[in-house]
């Protein structure tokens, strides 16, 4: 059993996981009115990865007999960013989901509720994973350029790196 407060903080984080998936979902269209096939294989990939998040914190607040309140997703914003841009606001956006699994685990630490801390170990060594894997595509999109050969060459390595996502975080590819 979990405090109502702790559930509440992990029912807001659910919520985050699925705009998560909304949010990558709306990038890898984006992706795809580019005609970058990699870039939006790479992003519906991370739409899956976002929904098994949620489902993960879902099925701890069942197993520990905690009341589930789903609240309605924000749409995310479409935009016209170009190839660079989008994966900027991909690492922004996942430097804010790390600070709001951070905060959560705080007031775990703070409850001395050690079955929720532990259960947050995985999605705190998910995030350090996600923000070094777009770290590299951005810096490899700096090197290379976000235009012509090197971003078809970047392209390419999205591709065959989207059938990797999820395969070593415990993620549905
Ligand atoms: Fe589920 Fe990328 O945070």
């Amino acid at each position: 059993m979990i405090s109502q407060d702790m559930a509440a903080l992990i029912g807001a984080q659910i919520n985050r996981e699925f705009y998560s998936a909304y949010f990558y979902l709306a990038l890898s269209a984006r992706a795809e009115t580019m005609n970058l096939k990699g870039t939006a294989a790479w992003f519906m990939a991370k739409h899956g990865e976002e929904l098994t998040h949620a489902l993960k914190m879902y099925r701890y607040l069942i197993d520990q007999n905690a009341a589930v309140v789903l609240t309605g997703v924000a749409a995310p914003e479409t935009g016209t960013d170009g190839v660079l841009r989008i994966f900027e606001r991909t690492l922004e956006h996942e430097r804010a989901v790390t600070s709001a699994i951070n905060t959560i685990l705080d007031h775990a630490l703070s409850e001395k509720d050690h079955a929720t801390a532990i259960f947050l170990q995985w999605f705190v060594t998910e995030q350090i994973e996600e923000e070094a894997t777009v770290n590299d595509i951005i810096g490899r999109l700096r090197l290379f350029g976000d235009q012509g050969y090197g971003l078809l060459m970047i392209d390419n390595e999205l591709a065959a790196l989207a059938k990797q996502v999820g395969t070593t975080t415990g993620a549905a590819p």
